[in-house]
């Protein structure tokens, strides 16, 4: 479909802070139980909210605190993965739904942390965000690009209503980047899909100046599993595969029962999907990246292997791609 393109390195970038079911309890009334049954995750990392010394709207160097400072760290890291810097990247897609500020986009402050002067944007379509990004940036190599760095970077800590027990167990914060580079092998975007409906907005949603995150859950859940398998199935049509042929399926880490809903009625086995939501919640744009860096880590991919990458967001929107993997991955 597209022109060859490889992802040939990638990162991960997490706050400090730990913040277990049990810190949460301390909040309102909940269990771990509860919140491990309904959703899998045990633990989040914060670089905000109520468990973490406030260190004020700009904090200190070296801090974690924004989400301009976690993409930094990850999307330096990828670059120094790959042998390469700032000066050989033709754009930054900064994908979050947590921007430092209204402007200018938070990718503008991490390009100038990593030196890249060829073209920076933000992505906001949510928890789909990163697959938004990662199909961007092969039609951007489509038409010339050399190297992209695509980044998914949260601080949805920042945006979470700590007073509502519905949701506030949710979310976490973190970063995953990877560099997508021309390339001659092999390698490309075979099949996408990408979606909105934004008729339900209502649906989860925070307000300039609100509380927070307001979401309806139950709805949530039932769109999410019904529009990711739709999307899903749609970009392995058109990427002319089977789901038996996925390696490696990467979703959107929103809920474990939410991406074994999607899986089973994919008809992926478990094995072959990727999960850390146990250790870091639901992290948006950043959760399908973390998700790959650690498989990717872990030596769950060769050269040659389709990964399925899938998610939805508030919006609602709702995104996927069949990725043919390596050579040249590092
Ligand atoms: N602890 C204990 N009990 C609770 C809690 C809590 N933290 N929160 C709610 N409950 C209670 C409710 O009051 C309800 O009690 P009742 O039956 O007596 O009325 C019961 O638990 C069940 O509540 P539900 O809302 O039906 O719970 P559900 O099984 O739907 O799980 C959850 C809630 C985990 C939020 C689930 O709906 C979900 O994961 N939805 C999808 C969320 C999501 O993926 N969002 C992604 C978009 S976010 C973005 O794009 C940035």
């Amino acid at each position: 479909m597209a022109a060859g393109c490889a992802i040939t390195s990638w990162a991960a970038a997490l706050p400090e802070r730990v913040v277990t079911n049990e810190d949460i309890m301390t909040l309102f009334d909940t269990s771990d139980e509860w919140i491990v049954t309904r959703t899998g995750i045990r633990q989040r990392r914060a670089a905000d909210g109520p468990f973490v010394t406030p260190k004020g709207p700009s904090s200190p160097p070296g801090g974690m605190g924004t989400t301009a400072q976690l993409a930094a760290q990850a999307g330096g890291a990828a670059l120094q993965r790959a042998g390469l810097s700032g000066a050989d990247i033709d754009l930054l897609i900064l994908c979050t739904t947590s921007p430092d500020q209204l402007v200018p986009a938070t990718s503008s402050p991490v390009a100038n942390a990593l030196g890249i002067r060829g073209g920076a944007m933000d992505v906001n379509a949510a928890c789909a965000g990163f697959t938004y990004g990662l199909v961007m940036a092969a039609s951007l190599i489509g038409v010339g690009a050399e190297r992209v760095l695509l980044v998914g970077a949260e601080t949805l800590t920042r945006i979470t209503n700590w007073a509502d027990r519905t949701n506030a167990f949710l979310f976490g914060d973190g970063a995953g980047a990877v560099v997508v580079e021309a390339s001659p092998g092999e390698s490309a975007l075979l099949g996408w899909d990408l979606g909105v409906d934004g008729s339900l907005v209502e649906l989860c949603y925070a307000d300039h100046g609100g509380p927070g995150m307001v979401m309806r859950g139950q709805e949530v859940f039932r769109q999410a599993v019904r529009v990711t398998v739709d999307s899903a199935t749609k970009s392995l049509e058109r990427a002319k595969v089977a789901a038996s042929d996925i390696a490696l399926f990467v979703p959107h880490q929103a809920n474990a029962r939410i991406m074994d809903a999607v899986a089973e009625r994919l008809d992926i086995p478990k094995q072959r999907t990727a999960s850390v939501i146990e250790w870091t919640g639901n992290t948006s744009s950043a959760s399908v990246p973390l998700a790959l860096v650690e498989a990717a880590d872990q030596g769950r991919l060769s050269p040659g292997d389709l990964v399925l990458f899938a998610g939805f967001g508030a919006g609602m929107t709702w995104s996927s791609a069949v990725w043919r993997w390596g050579p040249g991955s590092t």
